[in-house]
């Protein structure tokens, strides 16, 4: 086919409050899931709270449906990277679980993925989820006007590279962030590692979710015969951690962040909107 490239959309203020609106929704349900989190509780569960959220908060699910996903929520548990489909896996004492979620108001879409120990896990695996999420960080304070996008991916692999045990991690390459905004999934492409050649400038109105999955051991990966659940070849255990952002000229707005990431970049003395959002 031959189709030239979509181009990035770009969100007018207004769109990205509905874009925050749809952020709220999921970053608020994230926040009900990582408490429900514990060992006995069941994938299948964690799904229905979130498909409750929607329901009593006017949402619907940017997962279910697509191509066919038929859950609200991807649930990974250790050796599971991405899109994990939720059902009557029980969580045991030192699993850890990646719960990605996405939601819609007024066609408007926000995706965030966190990790959560459950009961006590390793120190190693903490510090692995410590590192990706601030991976992921370290990639939205790059997410700024006049930048382009290959600092993104350079910010994230940098973060990663230099942690204690950086350089026997794997970062995940099949799978990246994206452009989102009237779909989930648009351009661009937002690779979780530096890149070659030119990439795009970063321009006001533009919204990625950003979203790094690292593994213990070797990225190596493959896909199980349900043709989703995405698991490391080695057995090693993954983390990923996934926000929404929009770039602003006044900074940073992190839309599935509670705080729209003001805690954070006031820390690294990044200004953002979030400041005076919240
Ligand atoms: N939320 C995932 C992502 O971050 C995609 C989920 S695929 C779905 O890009 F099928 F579950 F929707
Ligand atoms: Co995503």
């Amino acid at each position: 086919m031959f189709r030239r490239k979509d181009r990035i959309e770009i969100k007018t203020p207004a769109q990205i409050e509905v874009m925050r609106a749809a952020g709220l929704v999921v970053g608020r349900t994230l926040e009900a899931l990582r408490q429900a989190v514990a060992p006995g509780v069941t994938t299948g569960h964690l799904d229905a709270i979130a498909r409750d959220y929607l329901a009593t908060h006017g949402a619907t699910s940017s997962f279910l449906g697509y191509y066919g996903y038929p859950a609200v929520i991807c649930a990974s548990v250790n050796d599971e990277i991405v899109h994990g489909i939720p059902g009557n896996r029980v969580l045991n004492d030192g699993d850890q679980i990646s719960i990605d979620f996405g939601a819609i108001i007024d066609g408007w879409n926000g995706d965030a993925a966190i990790t959560v120990p459950v009961g006590s896990v390793s120190p190693e695996l903490e510090e692995l989820s410590r590192v990706t999420e601030a991976s992921m960080w370290a990639g939205l304070s790059a997410a700024l006007v006049g930048g382009v996008l290959n600092d993104i991916g350079s910010a994230v692999e940098a973060t990663i590279r230099s942690a204690p045990a950086g350089q026997s991690y794997g970062i995940v390459q099949e799978y990246v962030g994206h452009g989102i905004g009237s779909k989930m999934h648009m351009e661009p492409n937002v690779p979780n590692y530096a890149v070659k050649g030119k990439t795009p400038t970063l321009v006001e109105g533009m919204a990625l979710a950003i979203e790094p999955m690292v593994c213990a051991g070797s990225a190596a990966n493959r896909t199980l015969d349900d043709e989703w659940t995405v698991v490391t070849v080695d057995g090693s255990r993954a983390c990923h951690w996934e926000h929404t952002v929009a770039i602003t000229a006044a900074g940073p707005w992190v839309l599935t962040a509670l705080d729209g990431g003001a805690e954070y970049f006031a820390s690294v003395g990044i200004p953002s909107p979030a400041a005076s959002k919240n």
